[in-house]
């Protein structure tokens, strides 16, 4: 009798030390990979974008954050069209009242001066890593026009 119940656990035991060697190979497996170098580190968004609210005539930020930017770029699309508003530091579109502004390395700002109704809706701040990553930001522009304010011209 106490040789069949050792038997059961020794069974027993064989079952759970096999299945804890299953779900530790692949940490093992890590292990024995050479140290990855910082080049290899893949781009990530730090945070999200927050979404604004503004009326016509000011101005809205919207801020993204990327760490481990490496060889890629950031570049700021209109989500709509996908039309390119920006590649890195430097702006793209035809429109005087777009501007970015980085700083610290990590940080992109998309800055629309003087919100016009047809500012609103989201935008992409995108890395050319692939595969491509993005994240979106929103302005709801709200109709209001204070005056003085040119916004009523267009
Ligand atoms: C911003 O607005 C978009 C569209 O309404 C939404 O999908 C997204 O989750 C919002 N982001 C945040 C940070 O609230």
């Amino acid at each position: 009798m106490e040789t069949v119940c050792m038997q059961i656990v020794l069974v027993l035991l064989l079952l759970i030390v096999h299945r804890l060697d299953g779900s530790l190979s692949p940490a093992l497996q890590d292990l024995n990979q050479p140290q990855q170098l910082p080049v290899d580190l893949e781009p990530e968004f730090e945070g999200t974008i927050q979404n604004i609210s503004s009326p016509t005539g000011r101005e809205a930020i919207l801020t993204c954050s990327v760490k481990n930017l490496g060889r890629y770029k950031v570049g700021w699309l209109r989500a709509s069209d996908q039309t390119v508003l920006a590649l890195q530091g430097r702006v793209v579109t035809h429109n005087s009242r777009i501007s970015v502004v980085h700083e610290d390395f990590r940080t992109w700002r998309l800055r629309i001066r003087q919100l016009r109704e047809s500012d609103r809706g989201c935008y992409m701040c995108q890395i050319n890593a692939s595969p491509m990553k993005k994240q979106i930001g929103c302005i709801d522009v709200q109709g209001e026009c204070p005056f003085p304010c040119d916004c009523v011209l267009f």
